[in-house]
């Protein structure tokens, strides 16, 4: 494989912009908005909630002169979690929201206990009642919230608490805030609204809530697991992909320990050339949140860990259970033993094509890129998890030289 691959806008950042424009009724111009199913259905669940949508190539239009319900039904929100985006966005106008809880998922339990504590805190009442949350505010009120959960800084909790804390009079500050590019990417919609925001990025969120918001036109930044994704494409099959349209400075976790495995990576301005190389050193990996190697990245990195002669290890601290890729990469032929949090992985001479199933979003792309270097074909099921969050991911791989090829399941 060679080429140039572009990387289209962050599907994390998008969602969580889509339900923040239910917070205007002023017309809202999003760029770079990346055409994926996960985009698809938070369209559809703010159309459903009063949003007027023109979507055509990058460009989506969104205007909301009225909100017509105040439910996320239990139907869109089991498809995909971020859904509860539009409690923060509800609240934060109508002062009320009904939404479905989330439930767990593939990769484990996700509660949403850190988003609720948020909303209470700004005086809303919540309660859950036959699977759903009911959050109800005859005012909200700036105040100080920490959002530090077991298992370390929320990024939904902070972009939720967010949402709503920007309709809040007064201040709200938000302590132990997720620091993620996303979350800086949603503030900074929030800004070009007429929002007051500062510290995204940092352990500490300040915001001076305000009633009125403008309309604006907003490009959404670069998608950093797609890049990640593309960037191991070339470390496991040993060739060079130029990385187009994309933040290097919100992937240097994953490229640091592409360097330590001994891959080539040279950093321009919104570009990454990465040169995959014949001789690869295993490494211990650690999950963390943002600045550290994002749990987005694990199983894409663990395909290429299997391939890496000597032992490494990926300690995954965000998510239980999101070592289900390694199941279908064993059936590949890869050696790795799951203990608890951690994976061990003797890396293998050779990968085998096989049937595999996809779990997950990313799960589905680690077992791709295990393909794109195992011998003899390997059929991938259950590909509608990649459709979730990937844009155009088999053609852009087959302009780089992939034999991939989609068929009806
Ligand atoms: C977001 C991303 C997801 C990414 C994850 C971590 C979106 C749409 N999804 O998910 O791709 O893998 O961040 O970077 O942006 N937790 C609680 N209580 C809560 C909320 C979370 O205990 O109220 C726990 C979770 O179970 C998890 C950890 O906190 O163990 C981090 O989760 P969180 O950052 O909230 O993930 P999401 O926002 O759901």
């Amino acid at each position: 494989m060679t080429g140039e691959v572009f990387i289209s806008g962050a599907k994390n950042s998008a969602l969580s912009i889509i339900a923040a424009a239910l917070l205007t009724d002023k017309p809202v111009v999003l760029e770079n908005v990346p055409d994926v199913m996960d985009v698809r259905t938070m369209v559809k669940l703010i159309e459903y909630l009063g949003s007027q949508i023109k979507f055509k190539g990058d460009i989506l239009r969104i205007w909301t002169p009225k909100i017509r319900r105040h439910v996320a039904p239990y139907d869109i929100v089991r498809k995909m979690r971020a859904s509860y985006y539009v409690l923060g966005s509800l609240l934060g106008r109508e002062k009320k929201a009904r939404v479905s809880l989330p439930g767990g998922c593939a990769i484990g339990p996700r509660p949403v206990d850190l988003h609720i504590k948020g909303f209470k805190a700004l005086g809303t009442l919540v309660e859950i009642k036959n699977g759903y949350i009911h959050a109800d505010a005859k005012q909200l009120a700036g105040s100080v919230i920490n959002l530090q959960g077991a298992k370390g800084t929320s990024v939904g909790a902070t972009i939720n608490v967010l949402l709503a804390a920007v309709k809040a009079p007064g201040v709200t500050e938000i302590n132990s805030s997720a620091c993620e590019p996303e979350v800086v990417d949603v503030a900074g919609f929030l800004q070009s609204l007429g929002a007051d925001i500062t510290g995204a990025g940092t352990s500490t969120i300040t915001i001076r809530g305000s009633a009125e918001l403008t309309g604006t036109v907003y490009r959404i930044i670069p998608d950093r697991i797609e890049a990640g994704t593309f960037a191991i494409a070339a470390a496991i099959t040993g060739s060079k992909i130029a990385i187009r349209n994309c933040n290097p400075f919100h992937l240097a976790a994953v490229i640091d320990k592409l360097r330590e495995i001994g891959v080539r990576v040279d950093v321009s301005r919104e570009r990454i050339v990465v040169t995959g190389k014949s001789r690869l050193h295993p490494v211990d990996v650690f999950v963390a949140p943002y600045p550290g190697f994002p749990t987005d990245m694990q199983a894409q990195i663990m395909a290429l860990l299997s391939v890496i002669p000597g032992t490494s290890t990926i300690k995954e601290t965000i998510f239980e259970n999101r070592f289900m890729q390694a199941m279908e990469l064993t059936r590949m032929g890869a050696d790795i033993k799951i203990e608890g949090d951690t994976a061990l992985i003797r890396g293998v001479k050779t990968l085998s094509g096989a049937y595999v199933m996809a779990s997950d979003l990313r799960a589905s792309a680690s077992l791709i890129l295990a393909a794109l270097v195992a011998k003899g074909k390997t059929v991938v099921r259950r590909i509608y998890h990649l459709d979730r969050g990937y844009e155009k991911f088999e053609k852009k791989l087959r302009r780089l030289g992939a034999k991939i090829r989609r068929e009806k399941e």
